[in-house]
């Protein structure tokens, strides 16, 4: 059934949030990557009309990475940030860590087929299983819409050293609503295309509404920077493409006083 759901005020949200999603996140979303991560980047493909990798391309492009850096990649999936980050600069150290081992086996042939080594850690990312101050740069793309955000932003802090960067990529509720509305309209199309073409077995399919809802609750670009600023991150910094239906954010952990 498809519901217009309309978020609270932003001291409100993650409450809202755990609320509506908290069983989804914690009992069915394992299941759906699972099930999704033989055709994941397919599926991305053809949904995002073949600009997946340009998407992927403008996020890069607001790293500055050195070489030798530690990187993690968190939610990491099929490693596609991972494998960008290290076919430019190859002296990294990338960690992968996600929850789905189905995702991270695609992940790890993938980054394996190019001759790139991503050190790979399965569990659940509202606790990093890292020390303190031990990362110069951290990512997360297309995965926080699934997360406690602010845990993971604090759990983020936490493991980056004082100086490192934190990256974060997602889809964004658009400001305008009439842009809101034609974006929940084809992301619909786009998952009951993608569901048929790629035959979704029952766990996808049976979440497929929980994609657009999660959307339609997470966070605008300006209240994302405004989280991230209120978590101790300075120097924050977005970059919106698509009236705000995609966004980039850049967050530096500041050096203690
Ligand atoms: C939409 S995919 C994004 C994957 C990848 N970052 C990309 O850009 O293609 C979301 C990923 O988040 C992972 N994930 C969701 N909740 C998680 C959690 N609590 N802990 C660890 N991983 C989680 C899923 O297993 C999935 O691989």
């Amino acid at each position: 059934m498809e519901i217009e759901l309309s978020p609270p005020p932003v001291a409100l949200r993650e409450q809202a949030r755990e609320r509506l999603f908290g069983s989804v996140w914690t009992r069915d979303l394992n299941d759906v990557f699972a099930d999704v991560a033989p055709y994941y980047d397919r599926a991305n493909y053809v949904a995002s009309l073949g600009l997946w990798n340009w998407f992927l391309g403008r996020f890069m492009a607001t790293i500055e990475l050195r070489p030798n850096q530690r990187v993690l990649d968190v939610c990491a999936g099929t490693n596609a940030v991972g494998i960008a980050l290290l076919r430019r600069e190859p002296s990294l150290e990338v960690h992968a860590i996600d929850r789905s081992a189905a995702m991270q086996e695609v992940g790890q042939q993938r980054a394996r087929a190019m001759g790139l080594g991503v050190h790979s850690t399965i569990g659940d990312v509202h606790e990093l299983p890292f020390p303190d101050n031990h990362f110069d740069v951290v990512t997360i793309q297309y995965a926080s819409r699934h997360l406690r955000v602010r845990r993971v932003f604090e759990e983020i802090h936490r493991v980056l050293k004082p100086g490192g960067c934190f990256h974060h990529c997602d889809m964004l509720r658009p400001g305008n609503p009439l842009v809101e509305k034609l974006y929940y309209v084809y992301l619909r199309f786009c998952l009951a295309l993608t569901g048929f073409l790629f035959q979704s077995g029952p766990a996808a399919l049976k979440c497929k509404e929980y994609f657009i809802n999660a959307l339609q609750m997470f966070y605008s670009a300006d209240e994302l920077s405004e989280m991230l600023r209120d978590l101790g991150y300075r120097d924050v910094a977005a970059k919106t493409i698509f009236a705000g239906m995609i966004g980039f954010h850049r967050a530096v952990k500041p050096p203690p006083n």
